[in-house]
């Protein structure tokens, strides 16, 4: 195992990826995996991130490939009894923090995310303990521990919205972990908030002179950014959003050739969205870039065909999600919070069509 360091020099175990499958050894695990998943009335959850093997093997099973935030609405309306979540272990355990009653299986549960990493409960706890004053709002990419200390839970698809509400009502904001993302809403909202400094080690190395060179070879490009990518890369885009917004704004904007400041997992359901298009990924080496993400984040390639059929077959301490009660109890309040303000965000987007 190497060792991965973040701009915050903080030093995270960087997981080995999983062994390249031959041909015929794809074949056999797609086909155990849905026969497995036929036996144990499971369905698949997977993220945008992961690989597009695994994307398209969700689909084609009745599952579904989303963002963060509609994984865990799919999660809760699918009749399925058990949900196999390709994703981070926040992903998994929004799931279960939602659905008690099902078993949530993980290809693996060694699949972490930076964000949830670089922000632990006791510490986190403190730094609101000393900010009696402000309302605690969380990125989705946390702990349960986290999101139990929080007012609400939020992703990245109505984070503008969400602060923009709280706004309103005059609250002033903690914002966790994701520093970029925080500054970002804190700019388009103009709300008062303070940031936890965590980041994203796959966004934080998208580099704007190296993207400036790209955009100067490609003059005709429209660049997408995600907003978990710093301020100076999201200055340069002309479409910000989640990974959900940005298959939308490829499909819409008029340009036909994309550059993508996000994690390339992604470009499966964008060239689907826009066929004809041309997508570029943003590059990840600028000067004073380390230039080890490669834009696909380590713990989501975890989640390949092997470890999805180990998750069904054996289940148990290695792959199943277990939340303590408490906990969940206190995560189920701001994660329903963020369900509810996006349902009715949605009506409101619907009754403005
Ligand atoms: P989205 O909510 O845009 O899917 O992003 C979540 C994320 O960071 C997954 O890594
Ligand atoms: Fe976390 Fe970044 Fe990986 Fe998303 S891409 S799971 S935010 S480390």
């Amino acid at each position: 195992m190497s060792l991965f360091f973040d701009s915050n020099t903080t030093v995270y175990p960087f997981p080995p990826r999983p062994k390249p499958l031959a041909a015929e050894m794809k074949q056999y695990y797609r086909h155990r995996i849905k026969t497995l998943l036929k036996q144990q009335d499971a369905v698949m959850v997977a993220h945008y991130y992961t690989d597009p093997e695994i994307q398209a093997l969700a689909e084609e099973t009745g599952g579904c490939v989303a963002d963060s935030l509609e994984m865990a609405r799919f999660g809760s309306t699918h009749p399925a009894s058990t949900l196999l979540v390709a994703g981070v272990r926040f992903m998994g355990e929004t799931a279960k923090i939602l659905n008690p009653e099902k078993r949530v299986l993980m290809p693996t549960l060694a699949a972490e995310c930076s964000l949830d990493l670089g922000c632990p409960a006791q510490a986190f706890s403190e730094f609101c303990d000393s900010h009696p004053d402000r309302i605690v709002v969380v990125y989705a990419n946390t702990s349960a521990a986290v999101k139990a200390r929080a007012d609400w839970v939020v992703t990245s698809s109505i984070a503008v919205e969400l602060i923009e509400y709280l706004d309103e009502q005059g609250e002033k904001i903690i914002w966790a972990p994701d520093r970029h993302l925080g500054s970002y809403v804190q700019k388009q909202t103009g709300a008062d908030v303070l940031c936890w400094q965590g980041a994203c080690i796959v966004h934080d190395e998208f580099k704007t002179q190296a993207l400036s060179q790209m955009k100067a070879l490609y003059p005709d490009a429209a660049v997408l950014v995600h907003p978990e990518s710093p301020q100076a890369v999201v200055a340069m885009a002309d479409a910000v959003g989640s990974t959900s917004q940005l298959i939308q704004a490829a499909r819409t904007l008029p340009h036909s050739r994309l550059i993508v400041a996000t994690d390339r997992g992604i470009f499966y359901k964008m060239q689907q969205a826009c066929p004809d298009k041309i997508l570029l990924e943003a590059p990840t080496a600028g000067e004073g870039a380390t230039c080890r993400s490669c834009a696909h984040c380590p713990w989501m390639a975890m989640n390949g065909l092997e470890a999805i059929a180990s998750g069904l077959e054996q289940g148990g301490a290695q792959h199943e999600i277990y939340v303590d009660e408490a906990q969940r109890q206190g995560a189920l309040v701001p994660l329903n919070r963020m369900l509810d303000f996006a349902a009715k965000l949605k009506l409101r987007v619907k009754g403005n069509a």
